[in-house]
């Protein structure tokens, strides 16, 4: 493959290692050539995902984003990056009336307060390389209404809001900052039994494609970001969607 999408040489952190899009994203991410460093709360799930890596100098921190202590400890044990991937996240779906202030409060700490954080602490430790890339992934939710979501959607439009406001900030430094927004990806977020079967077989007729999407599809576009080819790139919110938001 071209040089221009190569990782080699590059060390990047993804977040949310342990399962689903960001094991795809930490996968290949590694065959493209990084040595990739993965987080996320569950050691056996992380410990998974290396193995699926082809062989380097990849590792795994087991961390709890949401705790102030954790996530410190996390940055102090990282090396400087080139790249840093945020995909930890959750699903909440609930209708306003029944949104309980803890759900609220868990919702935006772990999607904004967390990753404004940890990106805070990186700056401050200066382990963000000059010309290195972050990538938030949010979700078209953050811009396309479903009932039932708007605590998930408020917390990932926030997300874009500081993306964008991080990229303009790092921009002296060369720092690129984007956002992927996936439509519906088959995950084991979908088998949380947030959403049922019947509702997704109605919910697939919204895919221009036919499909809902693979974590692979999402990590394709996180190694475009992560890589040398896209680097006149910066402040973008990316939707990739299988057509989803063309409705
Ligand atoms: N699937 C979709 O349809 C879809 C669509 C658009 C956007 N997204 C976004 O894509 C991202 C990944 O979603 P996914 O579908 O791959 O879900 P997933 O399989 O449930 O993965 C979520 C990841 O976040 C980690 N995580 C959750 N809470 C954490 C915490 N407190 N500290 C550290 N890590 C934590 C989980 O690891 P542990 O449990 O081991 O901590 C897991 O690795 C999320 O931000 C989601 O909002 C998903």
């Amino acid at each position: 493959m071209n040089s221009l999408f190569s990782l080699h040489g590059k060390t990047i952190l993804v977040t949310g290692a342990s399962s689903g899009i960001g094991r795809a994203i930490a996968v290949l991410c590694a065959q493209q050539g990084a040595t990739v460093i993965m987080t996320a709360r569950n050691k056996e799930r992380l410990a998974e995902t290396l193995q699926l890596l082809p062989k380097g100098n990849h590792h795994y921190l087991s961390t709890d984003l949401t705790s102030e202590e954790e996530l410190k400890e996390l940055v102090h044990h990282l090396p400087v990056l080139d790249g840093i991937i945020l995909n930890a996240g959750m699903v909440k779906t609930v209708p306003v009336p029944f949104i309980k202030k803890e759900d609220l409060e868990y919702m935006f700490h772990l999607t904004l307060h967390s990753s404004v954080m940890l990106i805070q602490q990186l700056l401050k430790s200066k382990k963000i390389k000059t010309e290195a890339s972050i990538c938030f992934i949010s979700s078209v939710a953050s811009q396309k209404i479903t009932i039932g979501n708007s605590i998930y959607s408020a917390a990932k439009g926030a997300l874009n809001s500081f993306a964008k406001s991080l990229a303009l900030e790092l921009a002296p430094k060369q720092i690129r900052v984007n956002a992927i927004l996936p439509g519906m990806i088959a995950t084991g977020i979908l088998d949380s039994g947030v959403v049922s079967e019947e509702q997704l077989q109605l919910h697939l007729k919204n895919y221009p494609l036919g499909r809902f999407g693979k974590p692979e599809d999402v990590a394709g576009l996180s190694i475009y970001l992560m890589a040398d080819v896209s680097k006149w790139m910066t402040g973008s919110l990316v939707t990739i969607d299988g057509g989803y938001t063309l409705k």
